[in-house]
């Protein structure tokens, strides 16, 4: 069996449930290893035969960690199939929910020097009650004038599972 590491970077752990349903699919003729980038940052990824990213965006960025992990691991990730995919909520909107269409993902390759050989774009989750004050605030007036949800009692998950289902299919066989 293939030795498959999904490593992801996540702050509510919405990205950490998209890669739970990744590894599910994966798990058919692959052995998948599941690691948040935050609890090890310094992972080897010599012993594993392919690698996939997942990160999500926040305040219009994904977090330092992915740009660190990809800085010292690139010459590793480029010798290996490999895929990127990045988690946001602007991808809820269907013409910015493609890689080609994303505006975060194109920034972000802009920004790296890795070229990953897939990519995925999967709408997040919008949880209000869990934010704090100023979080909250701040993503209500986001939603407010992109003409999203603002009810500050729910919780709104964008995400398409069919597409993550997908993407797993295109990663177990890569
Ligand atoms: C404080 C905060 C800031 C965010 N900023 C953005 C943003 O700038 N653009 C965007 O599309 N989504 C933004 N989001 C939405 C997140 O990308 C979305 O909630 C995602 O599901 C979070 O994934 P995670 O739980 O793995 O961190 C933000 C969410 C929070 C809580």
């Amino acid at each position: 069996m293939a030795k498959l590491l999904i490593i992801y970077s996540t702050t509510d752990g919405h990205t950490r449930s998209i890669c739970e349903r990744l590894q599910s699919i994966a798990a058919d003729g692959n052995d998948v290893s599941l690691v948040a980038m935050a609890e090890q940052p310094d992972i080897d990824i010599a012993p594993f035969d392919k690698v996939v990213i997942g990160a999500s965006i926040r305040y219009g960025k994904h977090q330092q960690e992915v740009f660190d992990f990809i800085a010292r691991n690139q010459a590793e990730l480029e010798s290996r199939p490999n895929a990127f995919f990045s988690v946001n909520v602007v991808a809820r909107k269907p013409e910015k929910n493609t890689p080609e269409t994303n505006p975060y993902l194109k920034k972000f390759l802009k920004k790296i020097a890795w070229e990953p050989q897939n990519l995925a774009v999967f709408a997040g989750k919008i949880d209000y009650p869990r934010y704090d004050f100023m979080d909250r605030t701040m993503i209500r007036f986001i939603m407010w004038m992109t003409k999203g949800p603002t009810d500050p009692t729910q919780t709104i998950e964008f995400t398409d599972w069919s597409k993550v289902d997908e993407f797993g299919k295109k990663i177990a066989q890569l």
